[in-house]
């Protein structure tokens, strides 16, 4: 079966206001033209390996191009996003009509708890756990809530830097088991965390400069990995494990604080199948 993505075009896209610091000194300053060629290259490097869905934009609502936040997919459950900033809070009943219309459970968090979805939340593709980022703008609080409404284990890790406020732009889990991380974005403590669940061979470090080009910020559909930019010593070590990156310039949304990743959010989330849970 083929992922699930959910994206949506940026017909109405802008920096109209600045709640993260991508956005400072960009306000008002994007160019739409070069946005929407720059999605549709993005969108054609995704449906040749997925089948991608769409939401339509909401006016008003210009971040909403970031499906990324919506939510959390697992199975036919969505626990939806509660948004830190007054500025994307409504694009919630947005994201909640249009998973009710498509079929899934809307599960929500109590309403004083910030969560940002599949940005701050993401899913391990060898281990049956959730990996939560909290610091900026998921609650610390809300990963034991997570936990518990969708049964399932997780792994909080704390963000520091600001430039890297969402899990998705530091850390992405891949198909093999292997996580492509920022060592820079987190506290000692959350560091010793993922080292003590992901094994040194299956940990690929990402510098500073590859990071700050959203190459953590990446989609990857089984063996390809579709991001803004990597350095030739990050593709290398990706082709070294079986991966085939695809390359393609997402410098409009960066200047929003997010790249290919935060532009997609899976419908198909799922645990994976252990191998003490088969046996
Ligand atoms: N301007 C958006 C915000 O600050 C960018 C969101 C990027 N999304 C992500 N999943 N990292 O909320």
């Amino acid at each position: 079966m083929k992922p699930r993505i959910l994206m949506c075009a940026p017909t109405r896209f802008e920096i109209r206001y600045v709640i993260n610091p991508w956005m400072l000194g960009h306000l008002d300053a994007g160019k739409r033209t070069v946005a929407i060629a720059q999605w549709n290259r993005l969108h054609a490097a995704l449906v040749r390996h997925a089948d991608v869905e769409l939401i339509e934009p909401a006016p008003g609502w210009p971040d909403m191009v970031f499906t990324a936040n919506a939510g959390l997919v697992l199975g036919n459950r969505v626990l939806l996003a509660r948004f830190r900033h007054g500025e994307r809070q409504g694009e919630e009943p947005h994201f909640a009509e249009w998973f009710t219309r498509h079929g899934f459970a809307v599960l929500r968090l109590p309403e004083d708890l910030a969560f940002e979805g599949a940005g701050d939340a993401l899913l391990d593709r060898a281990a049956p756990l959730l990996w939560m980022g909290h610091g900026f703008r998921t609650d610390e609080r809300a990963t034991a809530l997570v936990a518990a409404a969708l049964d399932i284990e997780v792994v909080p890790l704390r963000l520091t830097d600001p430039r890297f406020y969402h899990l998705d732009t530091c850390l992405c889990p891949l198909a093999g088991g292997e996580l492509l991380y920022h060592p820079g974005a987190f506290d000692a403590e959350s560091l010793r965390r993922i080292e003590a669940r992901v094994p040194a061979h299956a940990r690929i470090t990402v510098d500073e400069a590859d990071a700050r080009s959203f190459a953590c910020n990446a989609v990857n559909l089984a063996g390809h990995v579709i991001l803004n930019r990597a350095s030739q010593r990050l593709v290398t070590a990706l082709n070294a494990r079986g991966y085939r990156v695809t390359q393609t310039p997402l410098g409009e949304f960066m200047k929003a604080g997010g790249s290919a990743k935060c532009l997609t959010l899976r419908l198909d989330g799922s645990l994976p199948v252990c191998a003490a849970a088969v046996a």
